[in-house]
C-alpha cells in the first residue's frame, strides 16, 4: 500500500485528481465542496482527454486572460463566451423547470438596460429609428389562464440595421426599449419597428473563437421581453420572427419553436388600435403565460380546498 507520505508527494496522471479533491475535504460549505469536487474532476478529465501541449495550455490561459481584460461595465465577454458555448442556455433550462403551460424562457443577452423609460399603453417606442412599423399586442396570463394585471413588461430590440441603441455612439435617448404595465385585463400594446438579425459582438476573444471554428456570429431577428408580476416567476424571453434565415443556427442556441411568431405583413389601412396607416406595416399578436411561484400555487390550492370543504 502507498504510504501517506508518498501519496501526498508523488503525484502523477493517475493519482493527482484524488489528491486535489481530497484537499477540499474540510470545505465548510457543502455546496461549495460539491462544486469544487466536480470542477476538479471534470477539469482533470478534460485535460486527460485533450492532452494539451504546454503551448496550447499557454494559449488557453492567454485567451481567458484577454477575455477578462475585455470586460468592463459596458461589455461582458465572459457572458458572451458562456452564451456561445451553450452554457447560458443550459443554466437557463436547469433553472426554469416551471409549469409546462408557461411561456418558455431564453437568454437575457447583454443589451438589457435596467429601468427602461416608462411608456403608456399603446405608445410608439421607435423614437427616431427608421423601419417597417410594427404593432405588437397581447395579454399577460397566469398558468391557469387568468389575466395578470399591472405586470411590468420590459421590451428591447435591435433597429432595422441590427443594432441596439446602446451600440450606437450617437444615440442619446433610449430607443426601441421601454417599460409597459399590463392593464386591468392583463393586456398590453405598443408600436415599434421591425427588428433585424444581427451579429453578436465579434471583435473580441469570442469572435476569435467563432472565426477559428468556422462559426458565424448571427442571431435571428427577435424582440426581448422581461415580465415581472407579483406571485409569478420572472419571465425573461424573446419572440423570434418566423422565416428568419438564422433560426436554425442562432450563435447563442436560444431559439425555441414555441417562441417563433408570425409577424404578419399588413396593407395600408386601419390598425387594431384605430391608427390610420398609409404604408405597409407588420403585426404581432403574442400572449405570455407566467408560471406561479410555489407559494402562490400553494395558496391557490389551499383556497380551492377551503371552498370545496364549504360547499
Ligand atoms: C441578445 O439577444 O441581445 C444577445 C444574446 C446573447 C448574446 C448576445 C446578444
Ligand atoms: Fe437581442
Amino acid at each position: 500500500m502507498m504510504s501517506l507520505r508518498t501519496h501526498m508527494r508523488d503525484f502523477d496522471e493517475n493519482n493527482i485528481t484524488a489528491a486535489v479533491i481530497d484537499r477540499y475535504k474540510n470545505t465548510p460549505d457543502p455546496r461549495l465542496k460539491q462544486i469544487m469536487t466536480s470542477l476538479v474532476q471534470h477539469l482533470h478529465d478534460f485535460v486527460r482527454d485533450v492532452e494539451p501541449t504546454e503551448a496550447e495550455w499557454g494559449k488557453a490561459i492567454d485567451f481567458l486572460t484577454r477575455t477578462g481584460k475585455l470586460c468592463t461595465d459596458k461589455r461582458q465577454e465572459f457572458i458572451l463566451l458562456s452564451d456561445t458555448l451553450g452554457v447560458s442556455m443550459l443554466v437557463d433550462a436547469i433553472n426554469h423547470r416551471f409549469s409546462k403551460d408557461a411561456t418558455e424562457s431564453t437568454v437575457m443577452g447583454p443589451f438589457y438596460v435596467q429601468n427602461p423609460p416608462d411608456a403608456a399603453f399603446g405608445a410608439d417606442i421607435r423614437g427616431g429609428a427608421q423601419g417597417d412599423p410594427l404593432y405588437i399586442d397581447g395579454s399577460i396570463l397566469s398558468e391557469d389562464g387568468q389575466p395578470v394585471a399591472d405586470a411590468i413588461i420590459d421590451v428591447w430590440h435591435s433597429n432595422a440595421e441590427g443594432f441596439y441603441d446602446v451600440q450606437l455612439p450617437e444615440a442619446e435617448e433610449p430607443t426601441l426599449r421601454a417599460r409597459f404595465h399590463s392593464d386591468a385585463q392583463g393586456r398590453f400594446r405598443f408600436w415599434t419597428i421591425m427588428p433585424k438579425f444581427y451579429p453578436i459582438p465579434d471583435d473580441g476573444t469570442v469572435g476569435e473563437m467563432l472565426k477559428a471554428s468556422a462559426r458565424h456570429p448571427f442571431r435571428p431577428a427577435h424582440v426581448h421581453f422581461m415580465i415581472v408580476a407579483d406571485g409569478h416567476e420572472t419571465l425573461v424571453t424573446h419572440v423570434f420572427v418566423d422565416g428568419d434565415q438564422y433560426l436554425d443556427s442562432d450563435a447563442v442556441f436560444a431559439v425555441k419553436n414555441s417562441l417563433i411568431r408570425d409577424f404578419t405583413r399588413e396593407a395600408p389601412g386601419v390598425a387594431p388600435d384605430g391608427r390610420k396607416i398609409d404604408t405597409h406595416w407588420r403585426k404581432l399578436h403574442t400572449d405570455f403565460v407566467l408560471s406561479k411561484t410555489a407559494a402562490n400555487r400553494a395558496a391557490t390550492e389551499q383556497s380551492r380546498a377551503r371552498e370545496q370543504a364549504v360547499s
